[in-house]
C-alpha cells in the first residue's frame, strides 16, 4: 500500500516507517522537522512540510497516489500543554483538521491516528476502550477532540478511521540505529539512561507514597516496535464510514522504582535516584487493557519484560549519547 507517514521523522513514526518498509509498503514521510530528525528516516522519503500547508498536503497526497495516512504529528508534552494550550489546539486540533480536509479533497480515505491514554484522565486500570474519557489536561483534550472529529468525518465522508491509544512508548529499533531523541526529554526511561551516561546527576522520583506496592507510580511501557506492528495490523481492520479504536498497552504495570532498578541491572551502573514530592495530576496507576487489540487484531506486545525494553533503549543511547547529533 502507498502510505504517507505524517510526523514520520519523530520517535514512534520513524520506527513505524521501518516496519512498513520491511513489510513491502511504499512510504513517503511528511514532517516539518520541528521535533523530528532527518537522521531518523531513510534517504529520499522525507518531504518537509507543515500540517497547516493544505496546498502542499493535497499535492503530496495526489502526486504520490497515497492510499492511507498514518498521523503521528503532534505536540505531546502534558506540562507544556497546560502552559501553552494555544500551540496544542493549533497543532493537534487545527493541524489535524487541515490534514483531514486535504484527505477528503483528494479522495484519500484511510487514516490511522496516534491517540493517547491521556484521553481517559483518571480512571481505574487496566483501561479498556469503553471507559469514560475525561482528560485532565489540554494535551489529552486535543486528542479527544480529534477522536470525535474523526468519528464525524468517517460518518460524513466515508473515511476509514483507526484510533490507536498508546500508553508509554519506549525502546528503540533492534539494530540500535534509531531511537528516542526528544528535546526536552520528559520520558522516564531515557531520563534514567541519561543518568547512566553521566548527562544528569540523578533521577527524581516524584512521589513515594502512592498506594502501590513500592509507593511509586505504575505505568505501562509499550515498545515502539510493538506499536509499529499494531499500526500495520489495523490497516486490514478499518471499515468505511466508521472509527475503530484500540488501546495499545502491554497490560503489565511497572513502577518507577522497578524501571530504575532494571536500568541499574542492564547498564551495570549505580544511577542515583532522589525522592521528591508528588507532581499534581499524576495518577498512581495507568495500565492498558490490550484484550480488544488481541482479540480483533491478533496483536500482543512482544516486549513485556522491562529489562528487555531497557536493553533495547540502552543499546541506542549508549551508541548515540547525543541522539541523532552523533
Ligand atoms: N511517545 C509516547 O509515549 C506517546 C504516547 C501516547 C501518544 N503518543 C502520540 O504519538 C505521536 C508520536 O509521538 P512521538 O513521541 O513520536 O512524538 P515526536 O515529537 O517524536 O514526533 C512528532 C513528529 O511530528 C512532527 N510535527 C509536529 N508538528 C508538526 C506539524 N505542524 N507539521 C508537520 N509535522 C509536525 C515533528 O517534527 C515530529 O517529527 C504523537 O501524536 C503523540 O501524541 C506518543
Amino acid at each position: 500500500m502507498r502510505i504517507l507517514v505524517v510526523g514520520g521523522a519523530g520517535y514512534v513514526g520513524s520506527h513505524c516507517v521501518r516496519h512498513l518498509l520491511r513489510n513491502g509498503h511504499e512510504v513517503k514521510i511528511y514532517d516539518n522537522l520541528s521535533q523530528g530528525h532527518t537522521g531518523a528516516v531513510p534517504e529520499g522519503l522525507l518531504i518537509e512540510g507543515d500540517l497547516h500547508d493544505t496546498d502542499k498536503l493535497k499535492s503530496v497526497l495526489k502526486q504520490n497516489g497515497i492510499e492511507a495516512v498514518f498521523h503521528f504529528a503532534a505536540r505531546a508534552l502534558v506540562g507544556e500543554s497546560v502552559a501553552r494550550p494555544d500551540i496544542y489546539y493549533r497543532t493537534n486540533v487545527t493541524g489535524t483538521l487541515d490534514l483531514l480536509d486535504s484527505m477528503v479533497a483528494t479522495g484519500v480515505r484511510k487514516i490511522v491516528f496516534s491517540s493517547t491514554c491521556a484521553v481517559f484522565g483518571v480512571v481505574e486500570s487496566p483501561i479498556s476502550e469503553d471507559l469514560p474519557k475525561n482528560p485532565i489536561n489540554p494535551y489529552g483534550f486535543t486528542k479527544l477532540v480529534i477522536e470525535r472529529a474523526l468519528t464525524d468525518y468517517a460518518a460524513a465522508f466515508g473515511l476509514e478511521v483507526a484510533v490507536l491509544r498508546y500508553f508509554n512508548a519506549c525502546g528503540a529499533a533492534d539494530d540500535a540505529t534509531i531511537g528516542e531523541d526528544h528535546d526536552p526529554e520528559s520520558h522516564l526511561i531515557p531520563l534514567v539512561l541519561q543518568v547512566a551516561l553521566g548527562q544528569r546527576p540523578n533521577i527524581r522520583i516524584f512521589g513515594t507514597d502512592y498506594p502501590t506496592p513500592d509507593g511509586t507510580c505504575i505505568r505501562d511501557y509499550v515498545h515502539v516496535d510493538d506499536l509499529a506492528d499494531a499500526h500495520l495490523r489495523v490497516l486490514n481492520h478499518t471499515v468505511p464510514g466508521r472509527m475503530v479504536d484500540y488501546n495499545l498497552g502491554t497490560g503489565v504495570g511497572v513502577s518507577v522504582r522497578q524501571v530504575i532498578e532494571a536500568a541499574r541491572r542492564v547498564t551495570g551502573l549505580p544511577i542515583e535516584a532522589v525522592e521528591d514530592a508528588r507532581r499534581p495530576g499524576d495518577p498512581a496507576r495507568l495500565m492498558g487493557n490490550p484484550a480488544k487489540a488481541e482479540r480483533e487484531l491478533g496483536w500482543k506486545a512482544k516486549f513485556t519484560d522491562i529489562e528487555a525494553v531497557i536493553r533495547s533503549a540502552w543499546a541506542w543511547h549508549h551508541a548515540h549519547p547525543r541522539g541523532f547529533a552523533d
